[in-house]
């Protein structure tokens, strides 16, 4: 069988793993993954221990493949040139300026990838858009590589992608789906089938649906809603058990014990964060609201609202407890947004960090995984004189010397193992111990501080 070209635009925390996962299973597919960030396809091409994203299991298949059927590079117009198939993984951000602003995806990314697919292709094509869109994305693709390019054949396809950092070589193995939509002719059945036999390559015909294009994309959309009502619903209960003595573990224990709902993402916590769902969601209520859906575009901004909402609320705990001591000194443990990840987007410790440093707390902060450059460059927008007062910390002692709290806000493992009883005593004062995610029992600890807190109390 003659090898296939893959080309995907956009090595990040989706093209990077996906295309890994793909090239492991696809010995047939040669894929090249561009990006227009050189320093990030020259960590891509680095040492496995030194890649741009950590993942679980991620450099074992890089090892693997690397330099055989996958190869990154910066020679974004060639590799398009010679595809068969590109993907588009680009990042699709809420928009910043112009009709839509804060709330509407910033589609320039994707309307530029069009542009130099169309300029760079003298051969028809199948383009899959990856990244995640409004409904609509693929007609606006569509009509950029025909008005760009009329001598060629495109075809496109929304494949978008379901996996969750820290945990992604696992879902992209193992996905509960595979979603492919596209163009309602035959032409569009057919490419359709050609991204179809690359997902068959390792997983069962019944893991793979096939629909339209447009309901592909709006179920994308609607997924990671879904995902972050069901948080928000058990947040928003978190705050009426602090006030009755109802404990949330309980609750969400014996809710999600019924079939009908199930266990997963009922997790308490200090918000979700992460590069998706909020920037999702206002996608969503963005949508609504064009097409005239006000009570609908009410419905969803409610999950962000609580989002907020929790946050401010784990703020104020320790606003409050704090409010009498001299110098107060916290220590924030966990940067990333998850476990697992070295990613750090809309993690809810940028915002409460950014608290504290407004209100004159000194902050030290100590996460496993996140570089010290990511953590100041999330705090960008604090005013320099209070970025004095923070210190991103190499060990969990260091960043517990001298300090008054410790808020844990990432469920690492890590975290999860310590004797905070006896690391305790490198603290100025034991006062507050805060936890964001209700993963350490207070059973001693309540002894040692003077406040234990958690989600619900
Ligand atoms: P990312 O920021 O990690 O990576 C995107 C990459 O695209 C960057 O390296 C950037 O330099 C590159 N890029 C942007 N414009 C380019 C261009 N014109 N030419 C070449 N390269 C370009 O983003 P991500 O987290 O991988 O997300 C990508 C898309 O996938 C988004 O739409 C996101 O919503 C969606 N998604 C993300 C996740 C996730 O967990 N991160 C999961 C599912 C879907
Ligand atoms: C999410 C979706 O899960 C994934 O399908 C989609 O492709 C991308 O967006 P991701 O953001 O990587 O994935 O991680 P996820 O596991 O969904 O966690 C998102 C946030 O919700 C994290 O901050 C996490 O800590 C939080 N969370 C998750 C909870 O607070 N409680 C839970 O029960 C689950």
């Amino acid at each position: 069988m003659k090898s296939k070209e893959i080309c995907c635009i956009g090595a990040g925390y989706v093209g990077g793993p996906t295309m890994s996962v793909i090239a492991n299973n696809c010995p047939n597919y040669n894929i090249t993954v561009v990006d227009s960030n050189e320093s990030r396809i020259s960590e891509w091409n680095g040492p496995v221990n030194d890649l741009p994203i950590y993942e679980p299991g991620l450099k074992e298949i890089i090892a693997k493949v690397r330099g055989k059927n996958l190869v990154f590079s910066n020679e974004v117009e060639n590799s398009i040139k010679k595809a068969d198939v590109i993907f588009i993984a680009v990042n699709t951000p809420t928009k910043t300026h112009g009709e839509g602003k804060g709330m509407a995806a910033d589609l320039t990314n994707i309307e530029k990838c069009a542009k130099l697919i169309a300029e760079s292709s003298s051969s028809g094509k199948i383009i899959v858009e990856k990244s995640t869109a409004p409904v609509g994305t693929g007609k606006k693709i569509k009509s950029v590589l025909n008005k760009e390019n009329s001598k060629v054949k495109f075809q496109i396809v929304s494949n978008p992608e379901f996996l969750a950092e820290g945990t992604a070589i696992n879902d992209l193995m193992n996905p509960d789906r595979v979603l492919i939509g596209g163009e309602q002719s035959e032409e569009g059945h057919k490419a359709v089938n050609t991204i179809a036999d690359i997902y068959r390559q390792w997983l069962p015909e019944n893991k793979i649906i096939l629909t339209n294009l447009w309901s592909s994309e709006l179920s994308k959309l609607a997924s990671n809603a879904f995902l972050a009502q069901r948080i928000s619903s058990i947040n928003s209960l978190s705050a009426l058990c602090e006030k009755t003595g109802a404990k949330i573990d309980e609750v969400s224990k014996s809710v999600g014990m019924d079939s009908r709902i199930g266990s997963k993402f009922l997790q308490p916590s200090v918000g979700f964060g992460g590069s998706c769902f909020k920037k999702d969601i206002l996608n969503l209520v963005y949508l609504s609201r064009y097409y005239g859906l006000q009570e609908i575009a009410e419905y969803w901004e409610s999950v962000l609202k609580i989002n907020d909402y929790q946050k401010s609320r784990f703020y104020d705990k320790i606003q409050n407890t704090l409010s009498k001591t001299e110098n107060p000194t916290v220590s924030i443990f966990g940067w990333a947004f998850k476990k697992n990840t070295n990613d750090s987007r809309e993690s809810a410790s940028i915002e409460i960090t950014r608290k504290l440093l407004n209100n004159n707390f000194t902050v030290k902060v100590y996460d496993p995984m996140v570089k010290e450059k990511t953590i100041i460059k999330d705090l960008q927008d604090v005013l320099n004189n209070k970025l004095n007062k923070l210190t991103v910390c190499s060990s969990a002692e260091k960043a517990l010397k001298d300090s008054h709290a410790i808020c844990i806000l990432t469920e690492w493992d890590e975290f999860k193992a310590m004797n905070f009883k006896n690391l305790s005593s490198l603290m100025k004062e034991p006062i507050l111990f805060l936890d964001g995610r209700n993963i350490i029992s207070d059973n001693k600890l309540n002894r040692t501080f003077k406040k234990f807190m958690s989600i619900d109390k």
